[in-house]
């Protein structure tokens, strides 16, 4: 059930603070999700704050967690990146635990790790760095490891590149999302990207799986679209959500109003689109649930 009416009508920027550490409201460990693909522009970044908000909005707590130095999850939800220190560029280098980096969103429920460009510096900084593929699974195993996690979700928003940033996430995550783009070049490189994963899944993390593909920029007067989104579903089977996020300009207008698009227009089919892939994350968590209660 969507909580929206909590949320401020048109919002003068919410106060930022630092979060209050409370546990999740599923009583589970925080489930770590990666929103990766290293193809530029395929929505990442609309993914992980829109999907963030759709889940806070049906009650659950959510960290975005911002590891592109590109900072547009920062932006898009409002903050002006560099302003808050410390950020997850602190996070990842040791020098600030997860609690201190953590602030609060104009969405109740929702919380920013925020960033700014010198985590792109984190990069070559981190070469040499003992555990350095590890750093971030450690910032988030110290803060998110207790009884009960402060979170319910933990989605981090990739750079577009299989980096060291990458890497750490996909380390740290439990599941990656992938976003793809209804255009004629969707599939390519994500071959790369699915032999990264198992790599990882090989060598550090063998949980690692992808928890999902998201159709994303779906426009329906288009045949390309539909085709491609074809080909994807040949390709990665039930691993593909049913919901398709269609293009839409109201979403791509939000960020520069420093919203989510449920914030900016609750009704448009962009934000609808992404309340109907929250529920279906939901379910297909509650599914893998099940199926591990029965191994
Ligand atoms: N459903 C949509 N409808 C219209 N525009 C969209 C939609 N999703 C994303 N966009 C726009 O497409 C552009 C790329 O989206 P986004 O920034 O989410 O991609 P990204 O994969 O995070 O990019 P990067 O690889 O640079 O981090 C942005 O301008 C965004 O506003
Ligand atoms: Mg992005």
């Amino acid at each position: 059930m969507l909580k929206f009416n909590a949320m401020p009508e048109n919002g003068a920027a919410a106060q930022k603070k630092p979060a209050r550490r409370l546990g999740g409201a599923s009583g589970r460990p925080a489930r770590i999700l990666a929103v990766a693909n290293q193809k530029g522009g395929v929505g990442k970044t609309t993914t992980a704050i829109n999907l963030g908000t759709a889940l806070a909005a049906c009650g659950l707590r959510v960290l975005l967690l911002d590891l592109d130095p590109q900072a547009n999850a920062t932006t898009g939800l409002g903050t002006a990146p560099g302003t808050r220190e410390p950020d997850s560029y602190d996070l990842i280098i040791g020098e600030a635990a997860l609690d201190e980096v953590v602030i609060e969103t104009e969405v109740p429920d929702l919380f920013l790790a925020p960033t700014s460009m010198h985590l792109s510096g984190a990069e070559i900084e981190l070469v040499q760095a003992e555990r350095r593929e590890y750093r971030l699974a450690d910032a988030l195993a110290d803060a998110l490891g207790g009884h009960t996690a402060p979170y319910d979700y933990v989605l981090i928003d990739c750079p577009p590149a299989l980096g060291l940033l990458t890497l750490n996430a996909l380390v740290a995550a439990d599941g990656v999302l992938v976003p793809l783009q209804c255009e004629y070049y969707a599939l390519e490189g994500v071959s790369h990207l699915v032999r990264t994963i198992n790599r990882i899944k090989a060598s550090f993390n063998n949980n690692l799986d992808i928890q999902g593909v998201v159709l994303t920029m779906h426009d329906r007067r288009n045949r390309l679209s539909g085709m491609v989104a074809e080909d994807v579903r040949n390709c990665f089977g039930s691993k593909v959500y049913e919901t398709i996020i269609p293009r839409n300009v109201r979403v791509s207008e939000a960020p520069s109003h420093g919203k989510p698009v449920l914030l900016y227009d609750l009704r448009c089919a962009g934000a609808m689109a992404y309340a109907h892939l929250a529920r279906e994350v939901v379910l297909r968590e509650r599914d893998l649930d099940k199926m591990s209660i029965h191994q």
